[in-house]
């Protein structure tokens, strides 16, 4: 080995020295500043649980029925209509409520082609045909339910398909 080779072969272990020296310092500063912010306490601390939270909150979410209470309301596209509240005229009502029992006479029931039966009934004045067709009643041939079981029909309208039904079978 030369001079010079010996030379530098020192000045390069004492760089390497110093380079060890370095990164043994380096590494026990690490854990010192760690040691400050990182401990189990910190990271505890409701402030700190809060700012990770909301660093790592999602962007957007999916909402479920019954979670929208906490979101702004949603304004609704299509107005609501209202059910228009429309009155059904006599043959309306007798089609769609009545006519299944009194069409073919289910359970006893008048049907509109027997013209004496219905005579008889209205001998009993017209008032009492509109109450027993409303609220129902329990008659020699059957059990007539109130207003044929349509709860949702108006006295009016089980009046009108009365006298439609009185009407077709008298005529
Ligand atoms: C589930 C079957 C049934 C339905 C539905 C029904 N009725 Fe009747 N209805 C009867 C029966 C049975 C009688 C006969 C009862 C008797 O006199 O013994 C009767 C009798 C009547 C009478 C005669 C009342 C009287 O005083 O003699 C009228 C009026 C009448 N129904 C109107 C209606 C109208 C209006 C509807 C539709 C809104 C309707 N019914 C739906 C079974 C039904």
């Amino acid at each position: 080995m030369s001079n010079q080779d010996q030379r530098f072969f020192d000045v390069f272990m004492v760089v390497i020295g110093a380079l060890i020296v370095v990164t043994i310092a380096l590494i026990f500063l690490a854990r010192f500043i760690a040691g400050q912010t990182q401990l189990q306490w910190v990271r505890e601390q409701p402030e700190t649980q809060e700012q990770v939270a909301a660093r790592i909150a999602p962007v957007g979410r999916v909402t479920l029925p019954g979670d929208l209470a906490d979101l702004p309301p949603v304004v609704p596209v299509v107005a609501q209509v209202a059910p228009a509240e429309v009155e059904m005229t006599g043959p309306q009502v007798y089609n769609q409520a009545c006519l299944v029992c009194h069409g073919p006479g289910i359970g006893g029931a008048p049907t509109i082609d027997a013209p004496g039966d219905w005579q008889l009934r209205l001998d009993q004045g017209i008032e009492v045909v509109y109450q027993h067709a409303i609220l129902g009643y329990m008659g020699p041939a059957g059990y007539m339910p109130p207003k044929g079981g349509r709860a949702d029909l108006s006295d009016e309208e089980v009046k009108a398909a009365v006298d439609y039904m009185l009407e077709k079978a008298l005529d």
